[in-house]
């Protein structure tokens, strides 16, 4: 069964803690966290006081999504925040491997997320060391966007290069996933699905979710 990740960006910020609450409840498995500076991506989202204010309630593992630059700079102060899983773009990290090793001396798990336009095969030398790679499947900064069709052959070949490295590296697929597309996204490779619109859009989130889950290969 696939990992579910909701992105709380299509939560209701009114009403955030019954939203927390909805997914702590329901078949979900990760609470998709994404953090947006205006630089990296044209956006602004939240940042550390709301994901500390969701961490007291979440009783499930935040996955932060950094969109940011300079991630390295506030690594201390999300682990601090109760991240789980810490994922930077590998588009702001010269210093990649450094910025994995960081994350993980704080006692979280790396992540390193890639854009549309970013090869897969970047990653070759650091697989290893990546607990999840998050295959950007839209241009960051916004939900409700539409599902890059290409991402599919990233998924293909990101499994093989894992497989191939007998690597424990998980895959999560951002952007777009909808009912349709996501029996396609796991059966190229993914383990892990972010849903912000199809989950907080659909008239039942919670049934939403469990329906995601039940996606099998
Ligand atoms: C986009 C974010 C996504 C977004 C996904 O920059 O990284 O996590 O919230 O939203 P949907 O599922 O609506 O595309
Ligand atoms: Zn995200």
């Amino acid at each position: 069964m696939p990992i579910i990740a909701p992105s709380m960006l299509s939560a209701d910020f009114l009403k955030l803690g019954e939203d927390v609450e909805m997914v702590n409840n329901s078949a979900a498995d990760w609470f998709h966290l994404d953090v947006m500076d205006g630089r990296f991506v044209p956006n602004i989202s939240y940042g550390l006081p709301v994901i500390a204010a969701m961490k007291k309630k979440a009783k499930k593992p935040l996955d932060v999504h950094l969109m940011i630059l300079e991630p390295e700079k506030y690594f201390e102060a999300f682990a601090k925040a109760g991240a789980d899983i810490l994922t930077v773009h590998y588009e702001v990290s010269p210093h990649l491997h450094r910025n994995l090793q960081a994350i993980k001396a704080l006692g979280m798990k790396a992540g390193v997320a890639i854009n549309p336009h970013t090869p897969v095969s970047v990653l070759a030398d650091v697989l290893c060391d990546i607990d999840v790679v998050l295959i950007m499947s839209v241009n960051p900064g916004f939900g409700g966007q539409k599902f890059i069709d290409h991402t599919i052959h990233k998924i293909h070949e990101l499994k093989t290069m894992i497989h191939d490295r007998g690597a424990a590296t998980l895959i999560e697929v951002d952007g777009g996933v909808t009912l349709e597309n996501a029996p396609t996204i796991i059966k190229a490779g993914a383990d892990a699905l972010v849903a912000g619109n199809t989950v907080f859009a659909s008239a039942n989130p919670t049934a939403t979710i469990e329906s995601l889950k039940k996606i099998t290969k």
